[in-house]
This record gives C-alpha cells, sequence and structure tokens, in this order.
C-alpha cells in the first residue's frame, strides 16, 4: 500500500547548450531521492524537463541560423539522452514549448491580469540577457549582474507588471511559520537580508522586443516573461489550466522543489507569491544545493571549463559517476571538482571497500562451499559489532535521507561496509577453513557477510541502481528480501541460496594513466582543475619523503578575518607568518564565525600557487579536516610562533 505521494522537482533546463556535470549533479540527487521514496513505498511523481524560451534561446538560434524550435528541438535529444545514460527515473518531462503548457501559461497571465495582480506600465532598467534576469541599479554589483558578473544593458519598453512588492510580508510570515521551507538555512538568511528586508519591488512580467516565448493572449505583441513561464512548469506539468494531465490535486504541492543556489531567489520569492496570488497551496520545501566548481569557479561553458558527464560514465559506468556525485560533495554546499578526486573515490570507495567486500566474500562462498553455505554456528560475541550496526544502518540512512544529506547517508553505508571487511580480517575465513570441524562457524562468518551485503546493496539502490541489482544477483538473493522493509531486519537470506562471484564491479583504476587520458578526452577542462603534472610519479596516492618535502608547511596566526561578499561558503583571512602576512582565502563560512578565528595559530601549505576564489586571491590553504559535513580547522598549539617550519 502506498505511504502517500512524494512529488520532487528539478530546475528545467535551459537548452542553450549541452549539459554539463553541473546540470547532472542537481538531476542525479533528484533521482537518488525519487528511488529513495518509491523504495519506502510512496507514490512518486519526479519531474524534469526544458526550459526553451526566451532571448537567450532566441539570439542563439539566430547565432546558428536556424529557427530557435529547431535549435532547441536539437537540443533537447541531446538532454533526453542525457537522463536515459544516467540512468535517471524521472516520471514526467515537459518542454516549456508543449502545446498544453504555452496554453496554461497563457490562462494563468490572464488570471493574475483579471484578478488585478497583473497591470500594465512602462519598465526601465536593467537586463541580463543569460540570466534573464532583471535587476536594478542598487542590485548591480560593479555596475554588473550581480550572479553571473556580465554586462547587463539598459531596457525602456511597455511591460505588464506583477505585484510582488505586495507579497513581501506573506513571505516573510512564510519563513518564521515554515522555517524548514528554504534549506540549507543560510539560504533563507541570504533572501531575508539581500531581498525581503530592502523591500521587494514589482516584477516585470512580460517582453516585447523579442518574440520567442508565450504570447500574452489579450496583448500579442507582448510575451510573458521566461521566469513567469518556467516556474508555472511544476504546476502545469501536473495539469493545472489544461487536460494534458490530471494529477495536480494528487500531487501537489510539491514535497520539495530542487534548485541550485543562484536560482534560489526565484523559487522562494518570485514562485511562493505567484502561488499566493494564484490562491494555491505553496510547496512543502524549496532545497538550494550548492554548486559544482572546478578551481574555486563556477563551471561555465563560457569559461571553457566544463566537464561532460558523458565522457565520464562512459569512461567509468554511470553508477560509479552517480555515486562520485553524490559522496564527495555535500549537497548543501559548493565543491571542486577535480579528475584526481573522481578516480580517487571509485578506488577507494567502490574498488577497494565495496568491490573488494562482494568478491572476497562471494569467492569465499563459492571456494569454501561451493557456492551455497552448509549448516550455520550459532552467533557468536566476535559477530555482534558487525551485525549490530548492520541492523542499525536502515534509520541512520532514513535520518540523513530525509535531511537530503546523500553525502551522509553514503558514509553511513561505507562505515559498514569498512567494518564487514575487517571482520574478514579479525575472522581469518582462510584459517577456519583448513579444519573441517570450523565448518559451521565459517558458515556464519560467511552468512553474515552476506547479510551485510544484502543490507549495504539495497540502501545503495538510489544512488547506484545497476550495481545494486548486480549485487543482488551475486548473492542470490530474492527481490521479496531485496527490499525497503527487508533492510531493516538481519537474517532475512535463506542460506541456502546460491551466490555467485562473476566480475568485479568496479576494477580498480590507475590513477597516473586515467589523468592523462581525461586531460586528452576534456582539454578544454584545463586538467579539470588539477595541475596536469602533479601527479605524475605517483604511484596510487603513495609519495616519497622527497615528494612530500616539497610542500612547505607553516604555522600562521590569523590576525583578521572576514566573509567574502557574494560568496557565502568563504572566509578572508590576513594570516600573519612572521616575516609577512597573506591573504588565505578558505570555504569555511559555514563552520566557523570570524571571531572564533581570530588570533588562532593555524597550519598552512605556504608554497601553494596563488590562486582567485570567487575573485578574492589566496596565497596559501589552511589545513582542515573533513568530520561528516563539517570542516574543522587543524589548529596549532599556542607555543608555536608565526613562521614556525612544519617538517
Ligand atoms: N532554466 C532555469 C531554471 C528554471 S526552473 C523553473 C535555469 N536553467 S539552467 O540550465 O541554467 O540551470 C539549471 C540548474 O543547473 C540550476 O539549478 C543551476 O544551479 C544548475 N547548475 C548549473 N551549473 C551548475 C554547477 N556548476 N553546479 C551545480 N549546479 C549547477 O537556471
Amino acid at each position: 500500500m502506498s505511504k502517500g505521494t512524494f512529488y520532487i522537482t528539478t530546475p528545467i533546463y535551459y537548452p542553450s547548450d549541452n549539459l554539463h556535470i553541473g546540470h547532472t549533479y542537481c538531476t542525479v540527487a533528484a533521482d537518488a531521492m525519487a528511488r529513495y521514496k518509491r523504495m519506502q513505498g510512496y507514490d512518486v511523481m519526479f519531474l524534469t524537463g526544458t526550459d526553451e524560451h526566451g532571448q537567450k534561446i532566441e539570439e542563439k538560434a539566430g547565432e546558428a541560423g536556424v529557427s530557435p524550435q529547431q535549435f532547441v528541438d536539437n537540443i533537447v535529444s541531446g538532454i533526453l539522452k542525457l537522463w536515459k545514460l544516467m540512468n535517471i527515473s524521472n516520471d514526467r518531462f515537459i518542454r516549456t514549448t508543449d502545446d498544453y503548457h504555452v496554453k496554461s501559461i497563457q490562462k494563468i497571465f490572464k488570471l493574475l491580469y483579471d484578478k488585478g495582480d497583473i497591470y500594465k506600465s512602462i519598465y526601465k532598467g536593467k537586463y541580463c540577457t543569460p540570466c534573464e534576469a532583471f535587476w536594478t541599479d542598487s542590485q548591480l554589483v560593479d555596475g554588473n549582474c550581480p550572479d553571473c558578473g556580465r554586462d547587463v544593458y539598459y531596457a525602456e519598453e511597455e511591460a505588464y507588471f506583477f505585484r510582488l512588492s505586495a507579497y513581501g510580508d506573506r513571505i516573510m510570515e512564510l519563513y518564521r511559520s515554515q522555517p524548514d521551507f528554504l534549506e540549507p538555512e543560510s539560504r533563507m538568511n541570504e533572501m531575508v537580508n539581500n531581498f525581503l528586508k530592502p523591500g521587494l519591488e514589482d516584477l516585470c512580467v512580460s517582453r516585447t522586443s523579442f518574440k520567442w516565448g508565450v504570447p500574452v493572449s489579450f496583448d500579442s505583441k507582448h510575451v510573458v516573461y521566461v521566469w513567469v513561464d518556467a516556474l508555472s512548469n511544476y504546476i502545469t506539468a501536473l495539469g493545472y489550466m489544461n487536460d494534458k494531465y490530471d494529477d495536480f490535486e494528487k500531487y501537489w504541492p510539491a514535497d520539495v522543489h530542487f534548485v541550485g543556489k543562484e536560482i534560489t531567489r526565484f523559487h522562494s520569492i518570485i514562485w511562493p507569491a505567484l502561488l499566493m496570488a494564484l490562491d494555491l497551496p505553496l510547496p512543502k520545501k524549496v532545497y538550494g544545493h550548492g554548486w559544482l566548481n572546478i578551481g574555486g569557479e563556477k563551471m561555465s561553458k563560457s569559461k571553457g571549463n566544463v566537464v561532460d558527464p558523458v565522457v565520464l560514465a562512459g569512461r567509468y559506468g554511470v553508477d560509479a559517476l552517480r555515486y562520485f556525485l553524490l559522496r564527495e560533495f555535500p549537497f548543501g554546499t559548493d565543491g571542486d571538482f577535480t579528475n584526481e578526486a573522481l578516480i580517487t573515490r571509485i578506488n577507494s570507495d567502490l574498488a577497494n571497500d565495496l568491490g573488494n567486500l562482494v568478491s572476497r566474500t562471494t569467492a569465499m562462498v563459492e571456494k569454501y562451499f561451493g557456492g551455497t553455505l552448509s549448516d550455520l554456528g550459532q552467533p557468536e560475541p566476535a559477530d555482534e559489532e558487525l551485525t549490530g550496526m548492520a541492523k542499525n544502518l536502515r534509520s541512520l540512512y532514513e535520518r540523513s535521507m530525509e535531511s537530503y544529506a546523500f553525502q551522509s547517508a553514503l558514509m553511513d553505508i561505507f562505515k559498514v561496509v569498512s567494518r564487514a571487511n575487517k571482520y574478514i580480517d579479525e575472522t581469518t575465513p582462510w584459517i577456519l577453513a583448513k579444519d573441517e570441524s570450523n565448518k559451521a562457524r565459517l558458515a556464519r562468518v560467511m552468512y553474515n557477510l552476506l547479510e551485510t551485503v544484502r543490507i549495504c546493496a539495497i540502501l545503495l539502490t538510489p544512488f547506484i541502481p545497476d550495481s545494486s541489482e548486480i549485487i543482488r544477483k551475486k548473492i542470490g538473493a530474492d527481490l521479496s528480501i531485496f527490499n525497503w522493509d527487508s533492510a531493516g531486519s538481519f537474517g532475512l537470506l535463506p542460506k541456502n541460496v546460491t551466490v555467485s562471484k562473476g566480475e568485479n564491479i568496479f576494477p580498480r583504476l590507475d590513477l597516473n594513466k586515467e589523468l592523462d587520458e581525461l586531460e586528452k578526452l576534456q582539454p578544454d577542462t584545463g586538467g579539470t582543475g588539477t595541475d596536469k603534472n602533479q601527479n605524475k610519479g605517483k604511484t596510487d596516492g603513495i609519495i616519497t619523503i622527497d615528494e612530500f618535502r616539497k610542500t612547505k608547511l607553516r604555522i600562521g596566526e590569523i590576525k583578521a578575518c572576514e566573509p567574502v561578499k557574494k560568496a557565502d561558503r568563504l572566509l578572508c583571512m590576513q594570516v600573519d607568518f612572521g616575516s609577512e602576512t597573506r591573504q588565505i582565502v578558505s570555504g569555511i563560512a559555514k563552520w566557523y564565525t570570524p571571531e572564533q578565528l581570530i588570533g588562532k595559530k593555524i597550519i598552512c601549505v605556504f608554497n601553494l600557487k596563488p590562486a582567485a576564489i570567487r575573485g578574492v586571491e589566496s596565497h596559501g590553504m589552511l589545513l582542515a579536516a573533513e568530520d561528516g559535513d563539517r570542516a574543522r580547522v587543524i589548529f596549532a598549539d599556542d607555543d608555536l610562533k608565526p613562521g614556525a617550519e612544519i617538517s
């Protein structure tokens, strides 16, 4: 029986270029969530699609010498192929050029006009074409678009306006009464301080200077502003104001909209205001995830630093790429993509930990029992830690998944995987196998391992669906014990199943070779953020003492520290090294306030090539440890002098 409905959406993507790994990130995260909810027994509606109107598309089509419709058709077919490749399980795909959507938008616009929420006036102000966003002078940064930093131009035209200014108080009240409406919390503070407190202005919602959009039904020289057209996809795709679908009542309001952080404003201010004006219920949550960056900068086609998911999935497999994206980066904050991180993560978690556990376990069941276990001995105290962790895993995992902490959910699983590998080393099955009198004990050890693998593989299904299915078959588990309910119990696998080792699921990769290959395959990424030569001479991450000595580590004292404007995860510090003071930028603002750092001694990489992080120069890097979702700075003893070398 269904546990209820769960409606999840991704942003609808601009088909102006092929999508890159940053877009794939959000869609893979939404897919993992949708699969998880389905596994739990929810009736899921997972929507994605394409946002096909607007000046940007019209211009690109003109440059390509084709009609806007031909232009988008071509790119949308590539997007559909990408989602198929990435094993995205969306239930519906909307294109804003779909006829039913266009007609619904016209009706929505007319309804808002009739109600007085939309009125006609003259627009005078700045417009950023790449972001399709209007800006007031006070919102510009150095005269440029505050989101993308590019040129804006002055636009003056007759236009329709939406009375956004009338909704500021209600949106404030929404945030107050529903504090988890917008997550992570930092995004809500940004909305309140940057937009709601200064006061909302009415929003220009039509354009006359280009044609590629939904015409206003009662004034056809106007086309509807692309964001009104785009945001409404979340309801038109369920049948709001059209007969194409009829499940609006069933799925609306959405349980969660996943969006990138730069479009949070549209989703957490403009979208609720439009819904309020339409007298519709509001979505339960907007989750503004972080960006995948390259060398601290957002990936984008114009910077020539995009990473192509098709190349990576083709080379390492879709599941490896899906796993990497959701394990490597905490969902709510920005993360830096590097090829080295990708290969290292695949090797350490998938090949070494999970792959090894599955292949060692299945190989031993084949070798010692011919694939089917004989009578099991009684559980022993030495088994308790592993079996206890496996039994407890589902509830830990559920807690992480419910708060969209994909990284923590995966870390929970991999703690159990590592514990199981350690259990093999502790119980030494190869020694037990030498003596027939240990057969029952050996069978028990193998059974505990198979059960642990079963539970981990079930919970990994939303992340690596194909590989989980391969593991299920290897351990001989029937589908009836490979689901959410059965992940909560230990001991369900019948002992007489047939286990088969088969091929390794995640072969180990040669780091240096892969880095070289990736560089040939994706040259325009500049080595995707890694220094091309930095890995030469390394063997799977092992370095010599001489190589280590090349890294100059020094003690520094933080003299001053402040947040970096418009980069909510960064802090900019002035660090005293005795002979000189250096500026160091670090992505730790989520975990430390400047006050907690000023006066502290830290360890810094002193001979790191200076880099600009979100436009701010950084001359070194402080050392911090990863602790679950948090970063903890490594503080040095107070007695150490600034500048002291660490050797
Ligand atoms: N069409 C609008 C969304 C309308 S939703 C009603 C749009 N499209 S987009 O194609 O430019 O971006 C779609 C999503 O991809 C955004 O959420 C954006 O944040 C995300 N990403 C684009 N580059 C990204 C990274 N480098 N990293 C993570 N996500 C990024 O905006």
